[in-house]
C-alpha cells in the first residue's frame, strides 16, 4: 500500500521547479551565507581559517545543510549563498577564490563547494523547511589571471574553462571612470591582478547563453531568486530578459550611496529590486558615525521619493565587502538599535553571516570573512542571536498586517539622537544614546 506519508518526503523535489515573486519575497528576512566560511567540514568546528591566508576553508554547501536548524532557530526563512559557478583555481594575485565571485563558468558548479546533487539536496532542505533559497549569480564578467581577450588567450585562459571565449564576447579592455554610467557598464572592474573581463550582453552570443542558463538554473535546482552581482554594471535591459525569462524575483547589488540612481534599477522595465545601501549607510552614519539621527531621516526619505517599490528593497548593515557593523562601534546597545531599525523599517533584511555571534574583527575584505565556526560554536544564546530571533518573531507576527507588510516606515519624529518611526500600528523608536547612557531626557 503506497501511504501518503511515503511521498511527503518527495514533495519538496516536485516543489523545485516554481521560483518565487517580490510578492512572495517581501515578508521573508534572509540569512546571507559565505558558504566556505560557514559550516565546517566534518561538523569539527576546531578546522582551522586564517582570513587573512585567502584560502579554501572547506565549507561546503552539505556542511551547510546540518546547520539550517541554526539559521531557522534565528526565525530566517530563506538564505542567500555565494555563487555556486566555476571559479578561477589556484592561488591568483589575491589568493584563492573561497568567497566565489571570481567566475570562469557560471554554468558549472564549483567543485570546493560540492556537486550539482549537493545543491540539489540544499535546496530541497530549504524548501522541506519552507525556507526560500536565493543564490548570487556573477554574470557581469569572467575572471582571469592574465585579462588578455585575445581569441588565442581565452581559448587557453584556466586551462580552457571560461564560458565564453571569443574576443566579441568582451567589452574592450579599460579603466572605469567612476559616476560616468556608460563607463561603468561597459569597462572593467579589474583590470589587473585579478582581470574581471567585462562580458558584453548585448552580443546575443552572451545574453542569450546567460538567460537560457538561468532559466534552467532556476528550475533544475528550485532557486528562488537571484542576487545579481554587481547589478551595477549591467544594463536594466538584460537584467530585466534574464530575471522574466528565469521567472525568479532579482535584487540587484548598486553599490554606493546614491539611492536615486540605483532606484533606476528597480521596477518594470528593469529588475523587483535592488539593496537599500542609502539606508544602510544612514545606519552606519547615525549609530557609529557620529551624525544626527536626521542623516538616517534623509535616508528614509531618499528611499521613500526614489523606489517605486521600497517594501521590497533589501535592507542591510554590513556585507562580505564592507566592514562589519560590531567593528564600527563597540557599543552593542547601538548595533541592537540599528539591527530593529534594519529588521522593521520594512523591505527584505538581508544579514551577512555573523552578526548574529557579533563577529568584530572584520573590518575590510578578507578580515570580514572569518569561518563562523571559529566563534561560539554556533551558539544560539549570544545577545544578539536572541534579538534577531525576538525582532524576526515581531516582524513575523505583524506581517500578518497588511498595512505593515505592504508598506514601509515614515518619520514621526526626529531628535538629534533619537527618532521615532511608524509602519503600520507599529511605532519603532531608535536611539543612538551611548549604553551605559547619558541621562535619556524625556519630553
Ligand atoms: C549620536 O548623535 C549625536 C548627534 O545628535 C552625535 O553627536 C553622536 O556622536 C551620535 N552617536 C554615535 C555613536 O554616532
Amino acid at each position: 500500500m503506497l501511504l501518503l506519508s511515503n511521498l511527503l518526503p518527495l514533495l519538496p523535489f516536485l516543489g523545485q521547479a516554481s521560483a518565487a515573486t517580490a510578492d512572495e519575497w517581501r515578508s521573508r528576512s534572509v540569512y546571507q551565507i559565505m558558504v566556505d566560511r560557514f559550516a565546517p567540514p566534518n561538523g569539527d568546528s576546531g578546522t582551522p581559517c586564517n582570513p587573512d591566508d585567502r584560502k579554501y576553508c572547506g565549507g561546503t554547501w552539505s556542511t551547510l545543510v546540518s546547520k539550517l536548524d541554526y539559521i531557522q532557530g534565528m526565525g530566517y526563512d530563506a538564505v542567500w549563498i555565494s555563487p555556486t559557478g566555476l571559479n578561477i583555481e589556484g592561488f591568483t594575485y589575491y589568493g584563492e577564490a573561497y568567497h566565489g565571485y571570481w567566475i570562469t563558468d557560471p554554468t558549472k558548479a564549483n567543485p570546493h563547494f560540492g556537486s550539482d546533487d549537493d545543491l540539489k539536496a540544499l535546496s530541497a532542505a530549504l524548501h522541506d523547511r519552507g525556507m526560500y533559497l536565493m543564490v548570487d549569480i556573477a554574470v557581469y564578467a569572467l575572471a582571469s589571471n592574465t585579462g588578455d581577450i585575445s581569441n588565442a588567450a581565452l581559448a587557453a585562459d584556466n586551462g580552457g574553462a571560461l564560458l565564453f571565449k571569443d574576443q566579441a564576447d568582451y567589452h574592450p579592455k579599460c579603466n572605469i571612470k567612476w559616476g560616468d554610467h556608460d563607463s561603468e557598464m561597459k569597462c572593467w572592474l579589474a583590470t589587473s591582478g585579478v582581470a574581471l573581463m567585462d562580458l558584453d550582453q548585448s552580443n546575443s552570443d552572451v545574453g542569450d547563453t546567460l538567460i537560457n542558463w538561468a532559466k534552467d538554473y532556476v528550475q533544475e535546482f528550485g532557486i528562488d531568486g537571484f542576487r545579481i552581482d554587481a547589478s551595477k554594471h549591467m544594463t536594466q535591459d538584460f537584467q530585466h530578459r534574464m530575471c522574466t525569462t528565469a521567472g525568479v524575483f532579482c535584487v540587484g547589488e548598486v553599490a554606493g550611496d546614491n539611492t536615486a540612481y540605483a532606484s533606476r534599477f528597480q521596477g518594470s522595465s528593469a529588475i523587483d529590486s535592488v539593496f537599500g545601501f542609502g539606508l544602510m549607510y544612514g545606519f552606519v552614519q547615525s549609530f557609529t558615525g557620529g551624525h544626527k539621527m536626521t542623516s538616517l531621516e534623509n535616508k528614509i526619505k531618499l528611499a521613500a521619493q526614489s523606489y517605486s517599490d521600497p517594501t521590497v528593497i533589501g535592507q542591510f548593515l554590513d556585507n562580505q565587502d564592507l566592514p562589519r557593523f560590531n567593528s564600527l562601534t563597540s557599543d552593542k546597545s547601538l548595533v541592537y538599535n540599528a539591527i530593529v531599525g534594519c529588521f522593521m523599517y520594512g523591505g527584505i533584511p538581508m544579514i551577512y553571516q555573523g552578526l548574529e555571534q557579533e563577529l568584530s574583527d572584520g573590518h575590510d575584505d578578507p578580515y570580514n570573512r572569518e569561518a563562523l565556526w571559529l566563534y561560539n560554536d554556533f551558539s544560539t544564546s549570544t545577545p544578539s542571536y536572541v534579538n534577531i530571533a525576538n525582532v524576526n518573531k515581531i516582524r513575523h507576527a505583524l506581517n500578518g498586517d497588511d498595512k505593515f507588510l505592504n508598506s514601509v516606515a515614515t518619520v514621526q519624529s526626529v531628535r538629534d539622537q533619537d527618532i521615532a518611526l511608524v509602519r503600520g500600528s507599529a511605532l519603532i523608536v531608535l536611539t543612538n544614546v551611548s549604553h551605559p547612557s547619558a541621562d535619556l531626557e524625556c519630553g
